[in-house]
């Protein structure tokens, strides 16, 4: 069983108390987004008043709920339900739905807190590899379990698998099917039209990526009303305080602005994979605000990795199968990245 530190280590790739102190960093190794949240949700804390904090917040969210519900072609808040970030959804996804001991299957390679958050319930974690170009197989479908963690895009590969294969994914699965969409304002499409048409479907967004608000902690899910009533159950009766309700809202209501930082990340991550590719990296076509970049040659990727940290600038690096010949890179600003790319040139060229 892992811990604190252990598990910001796994999901992360540091403690943030480890990083040098004073030492200016560039930080490319958790998939912030580099530009701001909405002026918006400058203006809650402009006017913020210690007074609102006097009562307990609405338990339901339900401002928020109707605002994601209708951005995302729902008719009704009840399909929405909103979490003290995704990783707060995924796990009670996993106390609601899975007893101890129950099967749940995962693609390898995917998001790593599945498999603590797995642990921590006691479920078994089955992972069934991703084919070369990270691509659903046949045994994914046929693996009998209580409940299936899909991210698409997927992380940390960056690729999407098609929206004709969660289709049949969740006609075939005879179980639930969470998909996982915290990077899907990035993406080409999204599945957010399932839960309408698939009765097994959950989808989960979070504000931390293409919001840039990773530290309000914000997170959604999005299900037929009969499942959600059984989700709602189990959450902290106050599991969003005030603040963040409030701060989700404005950012949910200055849609435009999300949408235009998450394209300038789309444009500077065509230009890095571009360059990546120049320099001999094999990268696949990401749907993220990262890149999957993999190296075969000297010095290796963990050795480039730790140059890299030696200069200041952190990329990820998982010491695991099939991902131990790669880097993890976070699209920043173009600044951010062209410094990456210069170190990355000294280093490899
Ligand atoms: C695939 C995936 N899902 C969920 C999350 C967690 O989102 P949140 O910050 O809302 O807890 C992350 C964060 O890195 C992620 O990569």
């Amino acid at each position: 069983m892992k811990y604190g530190r252990d598990i910001l280590k796994d999901v992360h790739g540091y403690v943030p108390g480890e990083q040098p102190r004073g030492q200016r960093l560039i930080k490319l190794n958790t998939n912030e987004n580099p530009y701001p949240p909405s002026p918006r949700v400058a203006e809650v804390f402009e006017k913020f008043d210690p007074e609102w904090l006097r009562k307990y917040p609405d338990p339901v969210s339900t401002q928020l709920r109707e605002i994601c519900a209708a951005r995302y072609g729902y008719d009704s808040p009840d399909w929405v339900l909103i979490g003290n970030g995704m990783d707060e959804l995924l796990a009670l996804v996993l106390r609601t739905f899975v007893d101890p001991g129950d099967r749940v299957i995962a693609t390898y390679p995917t998001y790593s807190l599945y498999e603590i958050l797995c642990q921590l319930h006691g479920c078994a974690l089955t992972y069934v590899d991703l084919d070369e170009d990270y691509q659903l197989t046949e045994e994914f479908y046929n693996t009998p379990a209580r409940l299936c963690l899909l991210t698409r895009p997927n992380a940390p590969t960056g690729v999407a698998v098609p929206r004709e294969a969660v289709e049949r994914l969740c006609t075939e699965f005879d179980g639930i099917v969470v998909i996982d969409e915290a990077y899907v304002d990035f993406a080409d499409d999204s599945c957010m039209d399932f839960p309408q048409r698939f009765d097994n479907a959950i989808v989960m967004r979070t504000f931390s990526k293409s919001f840039s608000l990773a530290g309000m902690r914000i997170g959604t899910a999005v299900a037929n009303p009969d499942i959600m009533a059984e989700f709602a159950k189990t959450k902290d009766s106050y599991n969003m305080d005030a603040i963040s309700q409030l701060v989700g809202l404005m950012a949910m209501d200055d849609y435009a602005h999300m949408e235009m930082n998450a394209g300038a990340v789309c444009v500077t991550r065509e230009r890095v994979r571009q360059e990546l590719i120049t320099l001999g990296f094999d990268v696949p076509d990401s749907q993220t605000n990262f890149v999957l970049a993999h190296w075969n040659g000297t010095p290796t990727a963990k050795e480039i990795f730790q140059q890299l940290r030696e200069r200041g600038i952190l990329v990820r690096y998982f010491d695991h199968r099939r991902l131990e010949n790669a880097l993890r890179i976070t699209i920043g600003t173009d600044d951010e990245c062209n410094e990456l790319l210069t170190a990355l040139r000294e280093i490899v060229g």
